[in-house]
C-alpha cells in the first residue's frame, strides 16, 4: 500500500513538473544533439547515379565502408544529391549522417527474389508475419550509435506495391521489410525527411534508447498492409513530434514483443512521448500494443489532430501476452471522422503459436486519457478487460465524441475499475462518476 501511494505521488510530481512548461514549447529535439559533422562526402563519390535507373547498392556499402573504417573525429555527412537512386538494402554505420537534399530520392528495387534475409528478433520468436526470418529493412543499423538521417525533405521510397501483392496473394515467403529498422542503438535522430511507400511497417527501432523523429512525413495507400508509420518497440526515451502520418495501419504504435518470446526476452517500452501528430488511418491514431509482452509504461501522447480513421486511440493487448500497460496519458486529442473514438481491449486474439501460455495475463493499470474531442465518430468508445486481470486506474476526463448515429453512441465497458468525469456519450457504470477530487484529476 505505502509503495502503491508513493509512486502515485512520484507520478503527480514529474506530471506537475513536466505541465509547468507551455504547451506549444515544449519540444524534444534537442535531447540527442545534433553533431555538426566536419567531414562530408556525396554519395557520387563512390559511383552513385541518380538516374533512376542505375542500381547504387555498391555505392551505398562502399560509403558506409568508407565511414566506418576512416572514422573521422566527429563523424561524417553523406549527402544525396538531387536524383533518383534505385538501391538495395544497405546498413548503416556509427556516427554518421545520411543527408537527402531537396529532390533526393533514395528508391528500393522491386527485386523481393533477392532481398537478403536476416534473423528474427528475440522477443517475437519468428518472423511477425510468417516463421523463420524476416526480410531486412531497405536501410538498417544495428548496434549503432550516433546517427541522423536528415535533410531538406528529401524522400525515401520502399516502393512497397510488390510486397503488398505478395501478401495479398499470400505468396509471401517471410516477413516484409521494414523501411527503416534501428536495432539495439542509441542516440538516432530522424527528420525532414519523407517516407513513402513501406513494404512493411515504416520506422522500427527495436532493443534502442534515446530516439528523436521530428518533422518526418510518412505516406503509403490507406488500403496498403500492415504499413505502420512509427512502431517503437522494446524502446526506451523516444520522442516523436511534429509529424504528418497517413499510411494503412497504425499512425504510432507502441510494442514489446509478444507472447512467450516477448515475456522471456522481458525488454520494455519506456518514457516515450508523442506529440503534435496529424493523419489519418483505417486503422489507429495512437496505438498502445498488441505486442506488450515486456511490458510499455510511461506513455505521453499530446495534441494529436486525426481524420478519417478507424480508431483515435486504442490500447490493445491480448491473453497469453503477459507483461504490462502501466502509466499511459494521452490527451488534447481532436478526432474528425472515425468507426471508435477509444478502444481498450484485453484480448484481441492473435499469436505467433499455439505454445503461449494462457495464464499469461497482461495487467493493464493508470491509463489516462484527457481532453478529447470527436465529431462524427460512430462509436465513442469501449473497454474491455479481462476477466482475470481487470482494467484498474482507467481514467477518462473531458472526453465529447459525437457521433451522426444515435443508436451506437453508448459506451461498453467489462472488467474495468476507474473513473470519468464529464465524458459524453456517459461511458458506463463500471468507471464511478467524480467530481474531480481523485487520483485522476490530480496527475493532470
Ligand atoms: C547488414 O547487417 C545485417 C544485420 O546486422 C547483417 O546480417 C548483414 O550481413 C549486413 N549486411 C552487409 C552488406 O553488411
Ligand atoms: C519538411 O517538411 C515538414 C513537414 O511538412 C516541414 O515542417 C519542414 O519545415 C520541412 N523541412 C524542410 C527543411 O523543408
Ligand atoms: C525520458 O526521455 C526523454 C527523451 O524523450 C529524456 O530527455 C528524459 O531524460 C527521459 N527520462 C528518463 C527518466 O529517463
Amino acid at each position: 500500500m505505502w509503495r502503491l501511494s508513493a509512486s502515485i505521488l512520484l507520478f503527480s510530481c514529474l506530471v506537475l513538473s513536466s505541465s509547468s512548461f507551455g504547451d506549444s514549447e515544449v519540444t524534444c529535439s534537442g535531447i540527442v544533439p545534433l553533431r555538426y559533422r566536419n567531414d562530408k562526402i556525396s554519395i557520387t563519390d563512390f559511383g552513385g547515379v541518380g538516374d533512376g535507373r542505375t542500381v547504387n547498392t555498391k555505392a551505398f556499402r562502399a560509403a558506409m565502408y568508407r565511414i566506418q573504417h576512416l572514422k573521422r573525429r566527429g563523424g561524417t555527412l553523406l549527402y544525396i544529391p538531387p536524383g533518383v537512386y534505385l538501391t538495395e538494402s544497405f546498413n548503416l554505420t556509427s556516427h554518421m549522417t545520411l543527408y537527402l537534399a531537396r529532390g533526393a530520392v533514395i528508391k528500393a528495387v522491386q527485386d523481393t527474389w533477392n532481398w537478403p534475409l536476416i534473423d528474427h528478433l528475440p522477443s517475437y520468436g519468428r518472423g511477425r508475419e510468417l516463421p523463420g526470418g524476416r526480410y531486412m529493412s531497405l536501410i538498417h543499423g544495428d548496434g549503432l550509435r550516433d546517427v541522423v538521417i536528415t535533410g531538406q525533405n528529401g524522400t525515401i521510397d520502399g516502393q512497397g506495391e510488390v510486397w503488398w501483392n505478395l501478401w495479398r496473394s499470400r505468396t509471401l515467403k517471410y516477413t516484409r521489410p521494414n523501411l527503416i529498422e534501428f536495432k539495439n542503438s542509441k542516440e538516432i535522430i530522424i527528420s525532414n525527411v519523407i517516407f513513402q511507400n513501406s513494404p512493411f511497417w515504416n520506422i522500427h527501432p527495436v532493443y534502442c534508447s534515446e530516439v528523436v523523429i521530428h518533422h518526418v512525413t510518412i505516406l503509403a495507400p490507406q488500403d496498403s498492409p500492415n504499413t505502420d508509420g512509427i512502431d517503437p518497440d522494446s524502446s526506451v526515451n523516444v520522442c516523436i513530434e511534429d509529424s504528418y502520418i497517413s499510411t494503412g495501419d497504425d499512425l504510432v504504435a507502441i510494442k514489446s514483443g509478444w507472447d512467450q518470446y516477448g515475456i522471456a526476452y522481458g525488454r520494455p517500452s519506456s518514457n516515450i512521448t508523442i506529440r503534435r501528430i496529424t493523419g489519418s488511418s483505417p486503422f489507429a491514431g495512437i496505438a498502445i500494443g498488441s505486442e506488450t509482452s515486456g511490458g510499455i509504461k510511461n506513455i505521453v501522447a499530446e495534441h494529436i489532430t486525426l481524420s478519417n480513421m478507424g480508431v483515435g486511440v486504442n490500447i490493445k493487448t491480448n491473453i497469453g501476452r503477459g507483461g504490462y500497460i502501466k502509466n499511459i496519458r494521452i490527451s488534447n486529442v481532436y478526432v474528425d471522422t472515425a468507426k471508435y473514438g477509444i478502444k481498450i481491449a484485453g484480448d484481441t486474439g492473435d499469436h505467433p503459436d499455439a505454445n503461449y501460455n494462457p495464464n499469461a495475463l497482461p495487467v493493464v493499470e493508470g491509463i489516462h486519457i484527457k481532453n478529447v474531442w470527436g465529431v462524427n465518430v460512430r462509436k465513442a468508445g469501449s473497454i474491455q478487460g479481462l476477466k482475470g486481470s481487470p482494467f484498474t486506474g482507467i481514467c477518462l476526463s473531458e472526453i465529447n465524441l459525437h457521433g451522426s448515429l444515435n443508436m451506437y453512441r453508448t459506451w461498453k465497458c467489462a472488467d474495468v475499475i476507474g473513473t470519468s468525469m464529464k465524458v459524453s456519450p456517459w461511458p458506463c457504470s463500471e468507471l464511478r462518476t467524480s467530481g474531480g477530487s481523485n487520483v485522476c484529476s490530480s496527475a493532470f
